[in-house]
Order: structure tokens, then C-alpha cells, then sequence
């Protein structure tokens, strides 16, 4: 694939890889009975890559109305559509009403008071799942653990019994079950199965209040490889099933949803930029590229580790490609052109050695990437290409 005539930055989304990693994905949830998957499109809302997601057939989790907007524009049924948030806007829960959406994931009691009113108002019932704050460690960074008591997220569990309770009062919601979600980036799968353990109390609770639900929806959360991602370019998820397969005891009937985000789309995009400069600081030898934490914000917001290819050495393009041998290496820390200390995408990089114009490939950025993009210092979006269009006009 040549794309000497394409502007860098730019994000490159294998779509072969992401066709793959749903097939593998549709596949082990029907190993596993009757789990429905959501697509949690805060991910990546890339038109291009949420029309390969909805050829799945797969439904859809949303956090916004721009995102139910997004999916709806994309072909995904309302019908498919989860919406989660702690703070959904009168206009949000509107537009979710006026599709008659698969569900709200309602997080406190005045939200769930205005959904009522905002149903009765348009004639309409909401369906509902509460989500409860389960207090489980998910053992990953702390910027994107959510379960835990001192999180804003979901309804502490000493109150679920009331609100159960309320809702099954108001005329015009349909209380469906329960909704949870602990955290992102989890690799221990025993985060799942202790989840489900949680889960199993709490259905004991209900059994013996006379409640029974409809749907579990576990939330997301499966995390990917990013030290390896050729080694590892799609996540387990037998594994992951496997884990509420086999602790999670449900009851006849029910139904179990997943939100999966950043396993489906991560290891299928790359930032693609360009060495502009390699120059010797006092201590360090730098490569300075032109894609920055605008196009990449997580190395500098969570610390994490992108893994980086310089792909005119190695010529390997995609995963998948196989790297051609390579001469001599040395440490770099690969920069961005931005005016901020930590626009640094990973310090003391072994590589091939760089030259200007070299074309360097930041793996695992098809999640949270693109979508968590800001203009800061004026700087344009990076654009998307997929491999397909790539291999048409290329
Ligand atoms: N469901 C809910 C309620 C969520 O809050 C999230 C992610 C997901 C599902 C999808 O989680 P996933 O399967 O992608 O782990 N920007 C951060 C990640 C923030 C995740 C927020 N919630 C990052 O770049 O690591």
C-alpha cells in the first residue's frame, strides 16, 4: 500500500482486521448463550469504521445524543440502542424517547424522575435498567476505573431496593433489569468473574424481595495487548465470556448485554505520522514527529503505552504485514510538535533508526484515538483512511 501522496497525520483503520476481530467476537458470544453485544461507540465514532460494526449486526451503547445521532446515522436500529450517562440532558433523553430506544441506563433518582415526566409528556414508555456502582476493583488505571464506591458513576447498592422500588411506581417507565460497568482496560479476567459474584448477591437480594429482571448488562471493559499488538491483534473473547459463562448464575429467561468499546476497535487503527526532525538533545535523542497528543491524547492523559513501528524500515504497514529484517537500532523519544512537556508519545524507544520523512506507525489507536482528537495550537483533525479505500485508489 503506497500513501507517499497522503497528508500525516493520519489514522489508518485495517478494516479486514476489524471484520475479523467481529466475526471472532459474534462467534464466541454464541459459544457462550444468549448475550447481546453493544458497541460502546465512544470508542471510535467514525462513520467509516461504525458501518463495518453495523454490518455485524451487533447493537450499540451510547453516552450522548450526538452519539445515538451517530449510530442512527450509521443504520444501527433504535431498537439496538443502550444509552448510558450520568448526566443525560432533558433534550438527550427526548431524542432517545422520540426513537423509542432499547433502553436508558438510569443513574440517580431525580434522572429516572425526569425520564418519567419526559415519557408521560411524549405519550411514551421508557424501558429502564439502573446502574448500580457494585464497588469492585478493576485493577486498571485510575482515570478509567468506574465501579468503585468513590466514583460518580451508578447508584450506590444500600439504595437499589428503593429505587427498584420507585421505578416499577412510575407510569411510564418499564423497569428491565440492571446495568454495570467497573472500569476499562482490564486484562485480569477475574475482574469479570468477581463482577459476577457481586452480581449473583445482588440477585439474591432481589429473589427475596420478589424482583425479577429481564437484563444484566455487564458493561465493557475487555482490554487489548498494547505492548504486542501483532502478537495479540485480537482480544480472547472466549475468555472474557468464559468468565460470567461461568460464575454468573442467571435466572430463566435473562437476557445478558455486554459494552464492548475499546477490544473491538483498538488494535484494528494506527496513527500514521511523519519524522520531521531527529535531533540529539543533551541527554536524548529525539524524533519529532507531526502527529501529537491532539491525534493521541492517551500516552499524556493515562500514561499509556502505544506500541511504535518505524514502517519505512520495517515495511510493514499493518499488523499483519510481516516486517522485513532490519539494520541497526537506537533509543528515541518519540515527540509531537505540540507546546506542552507531555506531548510525548513513549520515551527511550528502541527503533530502527530514524530519518527525517521517516513514516512511523502508533499501533493500537482505533480506540479512544480519533474521537478523543482536540485542535489545540490550531492544528487540523488528522483524517481517517481505511484499507479499503486505501487499496482502491493507492
Ligand atoms: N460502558 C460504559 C458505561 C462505559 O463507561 C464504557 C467506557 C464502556 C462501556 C466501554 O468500555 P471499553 O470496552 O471500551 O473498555 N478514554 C479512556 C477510556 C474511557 C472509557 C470510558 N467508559 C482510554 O483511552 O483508555
Amino acid at each position: 500500500m503506497d500513501f507517499s501522496r497522503l497528508d500525516t497525520p493520519f489514522y489508518l483503520y485495517d478494516t479486514d482486521l476489524l471484520r475479523q476481530t467481529l466475526r471472532q467476537l459474534t462467534a464466541a458470544a454464541d459459544r457462550h448463550g444468549n448475550i447481546h453485544i453493544h458497541y460502546a461507540v465512544k470508542a471510535n465514532a467514525n462513520p467509516k469504521v461504525l458501518r463495518v460494526i453495523r454490518e455485524s449486526g451487533i447493537g450499540i451503547d451510547c453516552v450522548s445524543g450526538g452519539e445515538i445521532q451517530a449510530a442512527l446515522d450509521a443504520g444501527f436500529p433504535a431498537s439496538s440502542i443502550v444509552f448510558a450517562g450520568v448526566g443525560k440532558s432533558d433534550r438527550e433523553i427526548r431524542l432517545g424517547l422520540h426513537h423509542d430506544i432499547f433502553c436508558f441506563n438510569v443513574e440517580s433518582i431525580p434522572e429516572l424522575e425526569v425520564i418519567n415526566e419526559l415519557a408521560g409528556e411524549m405519550g411514551r414508555t421508557a424501558n429502564v435498567c439502573l446502574r448500580i456502582n457494585p464497588n469492585v476493583d478493576a485493577h486498571t488505571h485510575a482515570n478509567i476505573t468506574t465501579g468503585l464506591a468513590e466514583n460518580k458513576f451508578g447508584i450506590a447498592l444500600e439504595d437499589m431496593e428503593r429505587l427498584i422500588a420507585l421505578a416499577r411506581q412510575l407510569d411510564h417507565i418499564r423497569w428491565r433489569g440492571l446495568h454495570f460497568h467497573v472500569g476499562s482496560q482490564i486484562t485480569d479476567m477475574s475482574v469479570f468473574s468477581t463482577l459476577s459474584d457481586r452480581i449473583n448477591e445482588i440477585q439474591d437480594r432481589l429473589d427475596a424481595a420478589g424482583l425479577h429482571m429481564d437484563i444484566i448488562n455487564v458493561g465493557g471493559g475487555l482490554g487489548i495487548d498494547y505492548d504486542d499488538p501483532a502478537g495479540h491483534p485480537i482480544p480472547d473473547f472466549d475468555a472474557y465470556f468464559a468468565a460470567y459463562a461461568q460464575h454468573l448464575r442467571l435466572r430463566k429467561g435473562q437476557e445478558v448485554h455486554v459494552e464492548l468499546g475499546r477490544s473491538i476497535v483498538g488494535q484494528c487503527g494506527s496513527l500514521i505520522t511523519r519524522v520531521l526532525y531527529v535531533k540529539q538533545g543533551a541527554v536524548k535523542q529525539f524524533a519529532i514527529c507531526d502527529a501529537g497528543m491532539t491525534d493521541l491524547i492517551r500516552p499524556a492523559l493515562y500514561d499509556a503505552h502505544h506500541h511504535i513501528d518505524n514502517i519505512t524500515a520495517t515495511g510493514a504497514v499493518l499488523l499483519s504485514d510481516a516486517p522485513a529484517a532490519v539494520g541497526r537500532m537506537e533509543r528515541y523519544d518519540v515527540v509531537g510538535p505540540i507546546c506542552e512537556s507531555s506531548d510525548v508519545f513513549d520515551k527511550d524507544v528502541l527503533l530502527p533508526v530514524v530519518r527525517r520523512g521517516d513514516i512511523l506507525a502508533l499501533r493500537s489507536a482505533g480506540a479512544y484515538g480519533e474521537i478523543m482528537a482536540s485542535r489545540y495550537n490550531c492544528r487540523p483533525f488528522a483524517l481517517p483512511y481505511t484499507t479499503d479505500e486505501l487499496r482502491k485508489e493507492c
